[in-house]
């Protein structure tokens, strides 16, 4: 028992002390530490804080920490309430336990998991770009933690700012504006906790180019122009464009030729004609550049050369021309149009004469076929390359006219004589040309399907007769008919050969005796209007004239350059006012206002006073002609107007209406015996008388409001070329003296109307041929220099060429010898021809 009660005392004691020792640690084990949590987190370190546990002592705690995660665990000690743990890996989890020891009893712990921040992305870059979206990429930073990891990406730019989330290390960030620029920021993030951003500029790509299109093109150049791309507001683009012509491989950029423009065309100059070139357009904006847009045009080839008629019948027509030197002129096709001009016998053709047709060739001629006989025809060749088109070459030619039957020939006035009748033929024709037997005479157009008369003949003949029809200097004859005369006389052709004979005879008294009234009613001229101040005398004329051709025509050329250098700077306003420019036949040959001849103003019409005609100054009246150009299609109205308000019973024709494939002077007189009306004016064709050198027309002019009549005689000398002279004088000289004749018994109306084409060549040669031999008649002295220079003060270039102006002496020396030799010839107004309408 005792044994086990200083057993159980030992125990006791041991218990106690146990117990004392017990109490005193329980007394001294410090609290927890309260709070814990991360102040800051870096990519290397983590920052922990805490708040110290409740106690007496806790100015002596030492707080542990230890840590463990990526790499090596560690541990570190402080009394303070927060650690900094550095040296840590970025991007990854560690886990700390936080303890507290007082006097080496520890506390129980906290723990706590904490990652590092992860470090930026790497390499942030543009995978790819779009007219609306922009794709990026990037490197994924390093981390234990990257399965974690959440990318961030934010941008701003055109339009309202926008953020994505993702864990992938790309991004496609659409709805975007094209051609824009837009900034991004991207940065990770591991469970909240974000690396610092990386930032870049990327720009959308433009849109393309829209309507690209060719503007304008010639034959070495092209306007591309086309509409700026479709964006956000109106930013400015920088245009590339590029090209390169056919067959050309393009292996690297210096084949192909580049520009870049601010504007939405361009203007591309020395290419080659007919070629195709291929353009690329594309817009560029803040360094990127759209889709490309291309376009492939060609060049207008250049106009066909010498472009010719090979050939022609009286119903077709081969032209010729040679392709231009383009070099891909092998590739062109042709195009042929034509259309019909008019012929003096109006419409015949059922199509009308303004249809036009064209027909497409791949050779240098072509035989334009179905044509109607003697019509003049405006064709047009241009050359054709992949739609484009050259301009055109044009050609006036004339198909053959077609020729006459002859339907009878009937024997007259005891076989002296024949009445021939022909058909008109299809078409036009100008005239005949009659040949009976060895008789060879013309015949104006209106002559077919009339009774036309031979004289001369013997009875009891047979003759061949042939007609042959003219037209644009074309000749197409009949086929040969035999003419028999009679053997005994027959009364009805006699008749008619006496009436003819008598005609002639009675206009003959009847002139004279007007000439002869007329130089008995007018008093002696009273001077001159102007004087000629180196005036010829009569006599010395010939030494003049052959003075002057010495060292071939040496002393003409110094007084026709001394004409040539006077320039009369005098207005001309009216003349080149616009709503006139129409009315000019050429654009240098304008009269001066001074002595232009106004009309009559039409209300409301600005420029109806005006028309291309000048007064002429004479021996006594500064009006004594009046020189006009040959009316155009616009003017005839305007021409018929001047003959009635100067009411000129004189008109004088020195040109034909075509020559030489060229329109000289509109045909303003009818036709036929079918009236012309022109506004209030009616023009009626009343006869016609053609010779060998010119044709007489009677003609009516009508007043349909006034009921007034004009009678005017035509006076149209036809074998005078343009800018060039007659070949003899003496048909000149002829025809002068007809009219001289004709004017001097006129008495009543006013100025003679005198026009060729532009009115101042051979229209200033006939007036002064006119003028000058009255002076000489008058004064036995004449003055040719003075009197052009006089015309020249009132129309320019009158006289028109050096050759004219010789013509002009030549006429004056031949009318010198002829009067010598016959001295008052005042012969028969008409020499009697040998054949005539029935
Ligand atoms: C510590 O946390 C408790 C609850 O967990 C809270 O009531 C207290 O205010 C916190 N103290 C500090 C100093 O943050
Ligand atoms: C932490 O980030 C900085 C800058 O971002 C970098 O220079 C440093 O190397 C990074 N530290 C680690 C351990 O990656
Ligand atoms: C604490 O760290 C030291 C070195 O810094 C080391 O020697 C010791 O073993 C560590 N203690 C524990 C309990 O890990
Ligand atoms: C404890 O921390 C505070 C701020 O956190 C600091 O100012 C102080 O110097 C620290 N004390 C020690 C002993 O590290
Ligand atoms: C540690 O304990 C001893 C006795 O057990 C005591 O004397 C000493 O003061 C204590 N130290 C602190 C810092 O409390
Ligand atoms: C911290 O992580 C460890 C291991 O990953 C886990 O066992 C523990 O429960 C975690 N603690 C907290 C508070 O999440
Ligand atoms: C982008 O281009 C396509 C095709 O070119 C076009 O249909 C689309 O409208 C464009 N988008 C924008 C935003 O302009
Ligand atoms: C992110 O986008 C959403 C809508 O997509 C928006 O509500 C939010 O404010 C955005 N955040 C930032 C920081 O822009
Ligand atoms: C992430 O942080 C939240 C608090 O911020 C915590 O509740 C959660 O457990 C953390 N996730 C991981 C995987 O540690
Ligand atoms: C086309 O080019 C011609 C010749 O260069 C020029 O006269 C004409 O005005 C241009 N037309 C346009 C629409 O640019
Ligand atoms: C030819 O005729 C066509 C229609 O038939 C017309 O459009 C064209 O202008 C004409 N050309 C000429 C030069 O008259
Ligand atoms: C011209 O040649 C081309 C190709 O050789 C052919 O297709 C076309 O029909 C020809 N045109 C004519 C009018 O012959």
């Amino acid at each position: 028992m005792k044994r086990t009660r200083g057993s159980l005392e030992a125990w006791g004691s041991l218990v106690l002390l146990a117990l004392c020792s017990w109490t005193g640690s329980w007394a001294t084990v410090p609290k927890p530490v309260r709070n814990l949590s991360v102040k800051d987190q870096t990519n290397s370190s983590i920052t922990l804080g805490w708040t110290e546990p409740d106690g007496t002592a806790s100015q002596h705690y030492l707080y542990r920490i230890q840590w463990e995660g990526t790499g090596t665990p560690g541990n570190k000690s402080t009394d303070n309430t927060s650690v900094l743990v550095d040296g840590l890996q970025p991007g990854s989890w560690y886990q700390f336990a936080v303890w507290v020891e007082l006097n080496g009893t520890r506390s129980s712990q906290e723990t706590c998991n904490v990652s590092t921040a992860p470090n930026r992305v790497m390499d942030l870059h543009k995978e790819a770009q779009t007219n609306s979206s922009i794709t990026l990429g990037w490197t994924e930073p390093d981390g234990t933690a990257s399965q974690h990891y959440l990318y961030r990406i934010q941008w701003e730019g055109t339009g309202t700012p926008g953020n994505k989330s993702t864990d992938n290390t790309s991004v496609l960030v659409d709805g975007l504006q094209p051609g824009s620029w837009y900034q991004f920021a991207v940065w990770v993030e591991l469970n909240g906790t974000r690396s610092s951003q990386e930032t870049c500029n990327v720009s959308t790509v433009p849109n393309v180019v829209t309507s690209l299109r060719i503007q304008n093109r010639t034959n070495s150049s092209l306007t591309l122009s086309w509409t700026a791309p479709v964006g956000p507001d109106h930013p400015s683009y920088t245009y590339w464009v590029s090209w390169v012509i056919e067959g050309t491989m393009v292996i690297n950029t210096q084949d192909t030729r580049v520009s870049n423009t601010s504007d939405t065309r361009i203007t591309l100059e020395q290419l080659e004609a007919g070629s195709l070139y291929t353009f690329t357009v594309q817009a560029e904006r803040n360094g990127v550049s759209s889709d490309i847009r291309t376009l492939t045009e060609a060049t207008a080839p250049n106009r066909v050369m010498d472009l010719h008629k090979e050939a022609q019948t009286n119903s077709s027509i081969t032209l010729r021309w040679k392709s231009p030197t383009d070099p891909h002129s092998q590739a062109y096709t042709y195009w042929v149009q034509w259309a019909a001009g008019e012929h003096p016998q109006g419409d015949h053709d059922p199509r009308g004469h303004q249809a036009n047709q064209t027909r497409e060739t791949n050779h240098t001629y072509y035989e334009v076929q179905a044509l109607e006989p003697g019509t003049l025809y405006n064709f047009s060749v241009w050359a054709e390359r992949s739609n484009v088109a050259s301009s055109a070459q044009g050609l006036l030619e004339s198909t053959a006219p077609s020729p006459v039957t002859i339907t009878s020939c009937i024997s007259i006035s005891g076989g002296h004589g024949v009445v021939l009748n022909w058909s008109c033929p299809r078409g036009g024709y100008e005239a005949f040309e009659l040949q009976v037997g060895g008789q060879q005479d013309s015949q104006n157009r209106l002559s077919c399907e009339k009774r036309v008369s031979v004289w001369g003949l013997w009875p009891a003949q047979s003759y061949p007769a042939i007609i042959t029809t003219i037209w644009d200097g074309m000749r197409a004859p009949s086929a040969s008919v035999t003419c028999r005369t009679e053997n005994s006389g027959a009364i009805v052709g006699a008749i008619v050969g006496v009436t003819l004979f008598l005609i002639p005879v009675g206009l003959l008294i009847f002139f004279l005796k007007k000439r002869h009234e007329k130089s008995q009613r007018e008093p002696a001229p009273r001077g001159l209007v102007f004087s000629f101040s180196e005036d010829i005398l009569a006599e010395d004329f010939a030494d003049h004239v052959r003075k002057n051709e010495k060292d071939s025509n040496f002393g003409f050329e110094e007084e026709y350059q001394q004409l040539a250098l006077e320039t009369y700077s005098q207005s001309q306003t009216v003349a080149l006012a616009p709503e006139n420019s129409a009315k000019n036949r050429y654009r240098n040959v304008l009269p001066y206002d001074w002595s232009r001849v106004p009309l009559k103003a039409i209300q409301e019409e600005p420029g109806s006073d005006y028309i291309n005609a000048s007064f002429m100054p004479g021996l006594e009246n500064p009006q004594e002609f009046i020189a006009t150009q040959g009316p155009l299609p616009q003017t005839v109205g305007d021409f018929w107007r001047l003959v009635w308000e100067q009411q000129s019973r004189t008109l004088v024709m020195l040109t034909n209406c075509v020559e030489s494939g060229q329109v000289k002077c509109e045909h303003y007189w009818p036709l036929d015996a079918k009236p012309c009306t022109h506004g209030h004016l009616q023009v009626t064709l009343e006869g016609e008388e053609v010779l060998e050198d010119w044709t007489v027309r009677d003609l009516t002019l009508q007043h349909m409001q006034e009921q007034k009549t004009l009678p005017v005689r035509q006076f149209h000398y036809m074998t005078w070329p343009d800018h060039g002279v007659p070949h003899s004088t003496d048909p000149m000289l002829a025809f002068r003296k007809v009219l001289r004749q004709w004017l001097d018994q006129t008495t009543e109306g006013g100025p003679p109307i005198v026009h060729c084409s532009a009115g101042v060549g051979r229209t200033g040669t006939l007036i002064a041929l006119d003028i000058l031999l009255r002076q000489l008649d008058r004064d036995q002295r004449v003055g040719p220099f003075s009197y052009v220079q006089k015309m020249r003060e009132s129309r320019p270039l009158m006289v028109q060429t050096e050759a004219q102006y010789v013509f002009l002496h030549h006429c004056i020396l031949r009318f010198l010898q002829q009067s010598s030799r016959v001295p008052t010839d005042n012969g028969v107004a008409y020499e009697n021809p040998l054949y005539e309408n029935v």
